[in-house]
């Protein structure tokens, strides 16, 4: 069975199967659309890989549902629990020490000591994970390299039959991917910028947050290859007016934009538009190239600027 299902209490229940059974379940978050897989399951993993067309060497993102399970997983701390009950559930990820060590999770670590976690803020998501009654791993459900998901429809359009089910539950609120920081150290740091900002994560720790710029041939967390979230029509970031064969995205007040991401220059709706812009965008057939406004670099425009410069990167 594949195809999109809206998200309703038979859906999920059917959905949960399917993971418990080793199966693919496509399922909204309020960051990107995730494709899921039980997490003890390596072979059901490994689709997720192969579905994707995702190098391996790629660790994924464990999706759970209480805050207590942390400690089967991983070594915990006064601050991760602080950290989570205070940002859990939302768009912010840690990559903890891993303690379990059970083989099976070796691929969805991509054999790292590290294990990483979070808990989304979707009743969707949430229901699957507790009716599967094991933590899903999920990427986004996108193929690699490309605009991640933030609709059913973009699921499909990328992964269609390669998934067993697709669950709508409409467009993603936040838009990017969660926020990822290192807590194995004792500065934490920034893998990648996302839905929590680093001002809010250093007001709520009261100290500096660092932000890794890792080596992107060999990056630790490979959203920070340089071309990555990208669209095949090539991309002009920081372009302050539209040229002939352009499709336009502003912010902000900009005449001749061709869409907005958000007239009134708010933050939080440009995030939220941005993946279904830029696919809209590269699927115009009257032009081949895409231009961008600047986004000013605060708060969500951190994560933001972080996609379209990746999007924007020729080799
Ligand atoms: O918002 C999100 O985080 C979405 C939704 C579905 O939850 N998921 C997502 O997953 O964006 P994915 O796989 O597309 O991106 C996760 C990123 C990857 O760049 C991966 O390399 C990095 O997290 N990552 C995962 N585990 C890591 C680890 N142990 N150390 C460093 N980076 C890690
Ligand atoms: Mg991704």
């Amino acid at each position: 069975m594949s195809g999109v299902f809206i998200a309703n209490n038979e859906s999920i229940n059917l959905a949960s199967k399917i993971i418990q059974n080793g199966g693919l379940v496509a399922f909204p978050t309020e960051t990107v659309y995730g494709l899921g897989a039980n997490v003890y399951n390596s072979k059901a993993v490994a689709s997720i890989f192969e579905a994707k067309g995702r190098p391996r060497f790629n660790p994924l993102i464990s999706h759970i549902a209480e805050i207590d399970f942390l400690k089967e997983y991983a070594l915990t701390d006064q601050r991760v629990f602080a950290l989570g009950r205070r940002f859990w559930p939302g768009p912010l990820t840690f990559v903890l020490k891993r303690i379990d060590n059970n083989p099976a999770l070796d691929l969805a670590c991509a054999g790292l000591k590290t294990v990483t976690v979070r808990m989304p803020n979707h009743q969707v998501a949430l229901d699957l994970i507790k009716k599967s009654g094991v933590p899903i791993v999920a990427p986004s459900a996108n193929k690699s390299q490309t605009i991640s998901p933030t609709t059913a429809e973009h699921v499909f359009e990328s992964l269609g039959s390669n998934v067993d089910m697709i669950l709508d539950g409409g467009a993603c609120s936040v838009g990017v991917e969660s926020t990822i920081i290192d807590l194995t150290e004792k500065n934490v740091v920034m893998l990648r910028a996302g839905g929590v900002s680093k001002e809010e994560l250093e007001d709520f720790l009261n100290e500096k947050v660092l932000i890794s710029h890792g080596n992107p041939d060999m990056p630790s967390s490979p959203g920070q290859l340089l071309r990555h979230y990208a669209p095949s029509h090539p991309l002009r970031i920081n372009a302050t007016q539209k040229q002939d064969d352009e499709f336009f995205i502003g912010f902000g007040c900009v005449n001749e934009c061709d869409l907005n991401l958000s007239p009134s220059g708010d933050l939080k709706e440009a995030a939220a538009h941005l993946f279904s812009f830029m696919r809209l965008a590269d699927s115009q057939t009257k032009y081949n190239k895409i231009a961008i406004a600047p986004i000013p670099q605060i708060g969500l425009g951190r994560a933001i600027n972080d996609r379209i410069l990746r999007a924007s990167y020729q080799k």
